[in-house]
């Protein structure tokens, strides 16, 4: 049995006003979920985020992380820095810090690998393009992406990990991958997780991404490896983000 985890990715966005209004209304409205739930703010809200949540078990997660515990690494954040503010989670390897900030698997691989010795749950981030979607590329892409961390770190580290699906194309597009698309894809990342190891693919958490919202989120949660999800423009809204939670929970 896996407890379904929806993780809330802010991004760029927000201030101190509108994320104290936002994490108000969801110790409120998320309070009785089943499902997990996370919010990973800008790191520069991190520290306030955490004083607003006390008393929740609204868990808080970074979006990026250095491989480098300390040092002369202008602009970073370390480990130790996001362990200071218990943070639970850290989402690597998005997609936009694979094609923004040229963040390649192997560098996604030595994150994972630092992340997951200190302590910290890493959310592993795998995807297509569009470009190769449509060339029939998705698992052998998805596959390198997981394959590359799982390589250089050993399943063994996976045992806190989560896996989040998120087609490059469906992000912050408004074009949600069907149900069976999803289901498709994360079938197949727990089988190749399983090509290591059968119980930790059993166990593993694989959420989906790209433009979940309160309307789409129950027919792709009811899936059977779908584990949840990572939202983006959705989670800013506490409505829609709660409605989500609802969906995740009641599977
Ligand atoms: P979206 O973003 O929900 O706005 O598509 C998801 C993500 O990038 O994690």
């Amino acid at each position: 049995m896996r407890t379904a985890l929806v993780a809330g990715n802010w991004k760029m966005n927000g201030d101190s006003a509108f994320i104290s209004e936002l994490i108000k209304e969801l110790k409120v409205s998320t309070k009785s979920s089943d499902a997990e739930v996370l919010v990973c703010p800008p790191f520069v809200y991190l520290s306030e985020v955490k004083q607003a949540l006390s008393g929740s078990a609204i868990k808080l997660g970074a979006q990026n992380v250095s491989q480098n515990n300390n040092g002369a690494f202008t602009g970073e954040i370390s480990l130790p820095m996001l362990n200071d503010l218990d943070c639970e989670y850290v989402i690597l390897g998005h997609s936009e810090r694979r094609s923004l900030y040229a963040e390649t698997d192997e560098l996604v691989a030595e994150k994972f690998i630092a992340t997951e010795k200190a302590g910290l749950k890493p959310i592993l981030c795998v995807g297509e393009t569009l470009e190769e979607r449509e060339s029939d590329q998705t698992l052998e892409v998805v596959g390198r992406q997981l394959k590359t961390v799982i390589n250089a770190a050993g399943i063994e580290k996976f045992v806190n990990a989560v896996v989040a699906y998120e087609p490059v194309w469906a992000i912050g597009t408004g074009k949600t991958a069907t149900p069976e698309q999803a289901q498709d894809v994360h079938a197949a990342i727990r089988a190749m997780v399983a090509e290591y190891d059968a119980d930790t693919a059993a166990k593993l958490r694989v959420l989906y991404g790209g433009s979940v919202n309160a309307g789409n989120a129950a027919e792709l949660f009811a899936n059977e490896d779908v584990d949840g999800g990572l939202v983006g423009g959705a989670s800013l809204k506490a409505n829609d983000f709660t409605a989500i939670c609802q969906a995740a929970g009641a599977q």
